[in-house]
């Protein structure tokens, strides 16, 4: 297997053709990518030729080079559709017009997505759970993953070659840094990665994603090449393991602690129980200012951590805007067992207080809720820091072990 620039050998007859993007800020327009975004595509050359997944269209034409080049005069014969979000997507309608005999494989739902988003109603192929496309030495299998994250979500799987085609799923962010398989990779940044993916886009799915992960773990997998972030072909299992612990949630010893704060007297209290908890012996202690910091990296610290503490002031009658965004998308994402203090801040009509404690009762036990409960009026005066200290002394006890 030689390797052509951008067309990289994963396994016999099967290619990396994805793009690596460094232009785009926020995933989504949400989710900061300080390292970028990589958007995998993998070609199978066998009697038949069958790509897997496209990519986002902005980034289409260095890999529709690659695709022409890898082909060479080959033709195309199939597009597997893992996922239907355009991140993927993206270059369907183009392949059509390029490749007339084209086939796109995909479930009912990928089918009826097809059409919507890129008029694609003939040369279409279904497939079900468990069915199989015949390639010549390979077939591929298809396993279906609804709602991880999107209904028509799959993955498929090559046993000639022992890997997993699992699109999003093990997908992590950063592009491409010279190498794409996990030991070519800066490990522990990409494992960051994959768990502050997996936290924002893959979270709120976590009861589904279990069930995949059912699926999974009865398949013999050498390598799972992904649809964002390395190959992971030197322990799949680890990654497996992560990807489950996640999804379980599980936590580890640790707290977190957000702050939202004009002036600095929230800051002042908050900084009063985070070093009452790391007092009390806790390792760990996060702290987030949340006016500074993308959500997602908040987000994926409170996934990992068993407690959190908010703190937030009184803005305009409500809750500090930036503090209900996060409360917002963590009710979005099912959290439970995990512990939560809370401490609110205003001068003259508290609101913060009470929206925060509505955000723990919603949750019907997900979040218990240690006490004291924290009201301060402008600035913290000792009585005030005296509490604090009691929150955290309270909450390391909550959360260790
Ligand atoms: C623009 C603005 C709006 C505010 N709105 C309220 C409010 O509606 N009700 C209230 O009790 N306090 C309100 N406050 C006061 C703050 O919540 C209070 O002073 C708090 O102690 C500020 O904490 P900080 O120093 O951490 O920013 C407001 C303050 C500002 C600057
Ligand atoms: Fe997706
Ligand atoms: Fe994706």
């Amino acid at each position: 297997m030689t390797e052509m620039a951008g067309i990289i050998p994963v396994a016999d007859s099967v290619y990396w053709i994805g793009a690596g993007d460094r232009e785009t800020d926020k995933f989504e327009g949400l989710w900061e990518l300080p390292h970028g975004m990589a958007y995998n595509a993998y070609i199978i050359k066998d009697e038949k030729t069958a790509l897997i997944d496209t990519v986002k269209s902005s980034y289409m034409d260095d890999f529709l080079l690659r695709l022409n080049r890898v082909l060479e005069d080959r033709p195309l014969d199939y597009v597997i559709t893992n996922h239907m979000e355009p991140d993927h997507s993206g270059a369907m309608e183009l392949l059509r017009r390029l490749y007339p005999g084209v086939k796109f494989v995909g479930n009912a739902k990928t089918i009826e997505m097809m059409k919507n988003f890129y008029g694609i109603e003939d040369g279409t192929v279904e497939v079900r759970e468990g069915e199989s496309l015949d390639l010549g030495s390979h077939k591929l299998v298809f396993a279906t993953a609804p709602m991880v994250h999107w209904p028509e979500s799959m993955a498929s799987y090559d046993p000639t070659n022992k890997i997993l085609f699992s699109n999003d799923i093990f997908g992590g962010f950063g592009s491409i840094e010279g190498g794409i398989f996990d030991d070519e990779a800066n490990l522990e940044w990409a494992i960051y990665e994959m768990m502050r993916y997996y936290v924002n886009i893959v979270g709120r799915f976590s009861k589904q994603a279990l069930k995949a992960l059912e699926k999974v773990r009865k398949l013999d997998i050498a390598t799972i090449c992904p649809s964002h972030g390395p190959i992971w072909r030197s322990n799949p299992g680890h990654v497996i393991d992560l990807y489950e612990k996640w999804s379980r949630q599980e936590t580890d010893e640790g707290v977190v602690v957000v702050y939202g704060s004009m002036y600095g007297n929230t800051k002042t209290a908050s900084d009063a129980i985070a070093r009452s908890i790391c007092a009390s012996g806790v390792n760990p202690v996060t702290v987030y200012d949340i006016s500074r910091s993308n959500m997602s990296f908040i987000t994926t610290a409170i996934w990992r951590y068993r407690g959190l503490i908010l703190s937030s002031c009184t803005y305009n009658m409500e809750l500090y805007p930036p503090m209900a965004a996060l409360l917002r998308l963590l009710e979005n994402k099912n959290m439970t067992g995990r512990k939560i203090g809370l401490c609110g801040t205003y001068s003259w009509a508290s609101a913060a207080l009470k929206e925060m404690s509505g955000f723990v009762d919603r949750s019907k036990g997900g979040w218990t809720l240690l006490e004291p409960k924290i009201e301060i009026k402008s600035r913290p005066g000792p009585g005030n820091i005296e509490q604090c200290e009691l929150l955290g002394k309270n909450m390391a006890e909550a959360v260790r072990g």
